[in-house]
């Protein structure tokens, strides 16, 4: 779904949400050594109605990236995380025209493998209009009409048991203007008022596959 109007980008810095353990469909943790790097996961997190992207790369991250969020204000990229530091989480909402993961499909979508338009992998894609984000990179904007990287979410590794929080976001949050756009929609599918609910204890990571039933590649 792509929506059309003026975009707001708010808190460059970190915002901080409920620290959420990442849990499997049984409410079990998600262990960041079992996540495989052929697709992406998906999990609500910090409300229930906005999707983000769970990504075990297969290769480090580092941090130390400078972006520049929509608003021009600078921010600085934490890198990914796990043992191998491979693992990164964004809201999945472009950051062009907010096309976003629905359950039936998308249109901004992880390529592990080589991305037509990006002629390469390890890519999310934004098919809508072609934007494309490096994920490696505090999915900073690599092509396309974006005009920021896609809104961090701060993940926190416990090195004890191998296990997954979410904490906040930052780096330009949308969802003020993601509210707004969808509210039909989000108050059709969730119920109304529903879709600003908080998420809290926990966020179910599911794989991309699950969460919608179409995923399209460009
Ligand atoms: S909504 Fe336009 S590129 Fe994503």
């Amino acid at each position: 779904m792509v929506a059309c109007f003026s975009k707001q980008a708010q808190a460059t810095e970190l915002t901080s949400f409920a620290r959420v353990k990442l849990v499997d469909a049984q409410g079990q943790p998600i262990k960041a050594s079992a996540l495989g790097s052929a697709e992406a996961y998906l999990f609500n997190y910090p409300y229930a109605s906005t999707p983000s992207f769970l990504i075990n790369l297969g290769k480090p991250a580092p941090d130390g990236n400078k972006l520049v969020a929509s608003d021009g204000n600078e921010y600085a990229w934490r890198g990914g995380v796990g043992a191998n530091k491979s693992v990164v989480a964004y809201t999945a909402i472009c950051a062009h025209q907010l096309a976003y993961p629905t359950r039936d499909a998308s249109l901004i979508t992880y390529n592990p493998n080589t991305s037509e338009i990006a002629g390469r992998g390890g890519v999310i894609t934004c098919c809508a209009h072609n934007s494309v984000y490096d994920p490696a990179q505090g999915a900073r904007v690599l092509s396309g009409p974006a005009a920021g990287p896609l809104s961090a979410v701060a993940l926190e590794y416990d090195v004890a048991t191998d296990e997954l929080y979410a904490t906040g976001v930052y780096g330009g949050t949308l969802f003020d203007d993601f509210f707004k756009a969808y509210k039909t929609q989000l108050n059709a599918e969730l119920g109304a008022g529903k879709a600003r609910e908080l998420v809290t204890a926990m966020a179910k990571v599911v794989p991309f596959a699950e969460y919608s039933k179409v995923r399209v590649q460009c």
